[in-house]
């Protein structure tokens, strides 16, 4: 068959770590899941009874493609009152299958091909791929450790080109953690004015954010109403991932005209009693996200202190998001004659069955570095570090 566009894609390093983790497991062996991007907790109990109510009440029939009229005004709602965002109604609110599926869609109404993306690098990986399927071209700009791994605005304006179409900013953001301050936003937004840019901006991790720090939504800055795409989950929020919710918002038109018929001629819908669980997620008691997200703060805590005493691991203090990103030390011997974030992550697994995510896999950049997910329970972090005690410091 000839050439596509998908057979360019890549999905590989991190389906690589999780097979091999689900292999050793399912032979039996101790193992840490330190690769996994979703917690340990179960879905709050409120949202979990709605979906059943609503499947038990027959509410099981095509819901309109966008999403449900009760659904698109909750989500209106939490948008204008928590993110400031100056959606006009509820015409530019789109319900999508997780904030992959949002993703998806805004590269996918902005580009054509040879539209060129700004985005960080590291970045999950998947953005680049999203970028390239319309046929976009990833433009990179370097996080660097001396900058504390916040984005240069003179770097991003240095990228821009005629062909530049959009910046995509995740914050707080995975792999690194990093939380972009009000500060730096209004900075980039004023690039994206000046040069008449869009921003697709990535809020997955909107609350998970720790130390006090605020969240704050680039949509919302002076000049930025109609030239953002904002897109957001539950998975992270309510821990819903596999329910697969999600929804993105957008002022301008055009888009939303190219998203509807994406929607259409997609998922046409979401899945309605998943809707029914956003509906109560969002108009119901938020006292669970709450406590979920003090505990993950609380396992960022055990884990980076824990970390710090590894002596080959130089870890960034994540502000937001549930990784550690850990420079691995020139110091280290290595594994089958190789010392780079494969190896590091290679032998983590053979040595001591401890999942992480080689760096390389978020783009140039992360070589040299891995990343730990502290998405499991406070027990197996604690055990994780001292198997990783024995494996380095003696
Ligand atoms: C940066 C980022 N954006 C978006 C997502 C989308 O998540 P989901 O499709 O589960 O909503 C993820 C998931 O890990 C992510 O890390």
């Amino acid at each position: 068959m000839a050439e596509h566009v998908l057979d360019q894609v890549t999905l590989g390093a991190l389906v690589i770590v999780r097979d091999k983790m689900m292999a050793q497991q399912a032979a039996g062996r101790k193992v840490y899941r330190l690769e996994v991007g979703d917690t340990s907790f179960d879905t709050p109990s409120h949202i979990r009874k709605a979906i059943i109510d609503a499947l038990e009440s027959g509410k099981t029939h095509y819901p309109p493609s966008t999403g449900l009229p009760a659904l698109l005004a909750a989500m209106l709602k939490k948008m204008r009152e928590e993110n400031h965002l100056p959606i006009r109604d509820t015409d530019h609110v789109m319900v999508t299958i997780g904030g992959m599926h949002g993703l998806y869609m805004s590269f996918s109404a902005l580009l054509n091909p040879g539209d060129e993306v700004i985005l960080p690098n590291p970045m999950w990986s998947e953005i680049h791929e999203l970028i390239r399927r319309p046929g976009g071209v990833p433009v990179p700009i370097t996080l660097r450790p001396e900058r504390n791994f916040l984005y240069d605005p003179a770097e991003i304006e240095k990228a821009v080109t005629p062909r530049t179409k959009a910046i995509y900013i995740n914050t707080p953001h995975n792999p690194v953690g990093v939380v972009v301050s009000e500060a730096t936003l209004k900075q980039i937004a004023d690039i994206a004015v000046r040069h008449n840019l869009y921003v697709v901006s990535d809020e997955a991790y909107e609350h998970v954010i720790f130390d006090g720090l605020k969240h704050v939504s680039i949509g919302s800055l002076p000049g930025m109403a109609d030239r953002t795409i904002t897109c957001f989950t539950f998975s992270k929020t309510y821990a819903m991932t596999g329910l697969r919710l999600g929804y993105l918002a957008s002022n301008d038109d055009v888009l939303v005209d190219r998203f509807r018929k994406l929607l259409r001629l997609t998922s046409n819908g979401v899945p309605s009693i998943t809707q029914w669980g956003g509906i109560a997620a969002l108009t119901g008691p938020q006292e669970t996200t709450r406590q979920m997200m003090a505990e993950l703060e609380r396992r960022r805590d055990i884990f980076y202190d824990g970390l710090k005493s590894i002596k080959v691991f130089d870890a960034f203090k994540p502000q937001g998001a549930f990784y550690a990103w850990a420079k691995i030390s020139d110091a280290w011997g290595g594994y089958n004659g190789a010392k780079d974030s494969w190896a590091m992550t290679n032998y983590l697994i053979d040595q001591a069955g401890i999942g992480t995510s080689p760096g390389v896999a978020f783009g140039s950049a992360g070589e040299g570095y891995v990343r730990f997910a502290f998405t499991v329970a406070p027990e197996v972090l604690i055990e994780s570090i001292e198997v990783m005690q024995d494996l380095f410091n003696k």
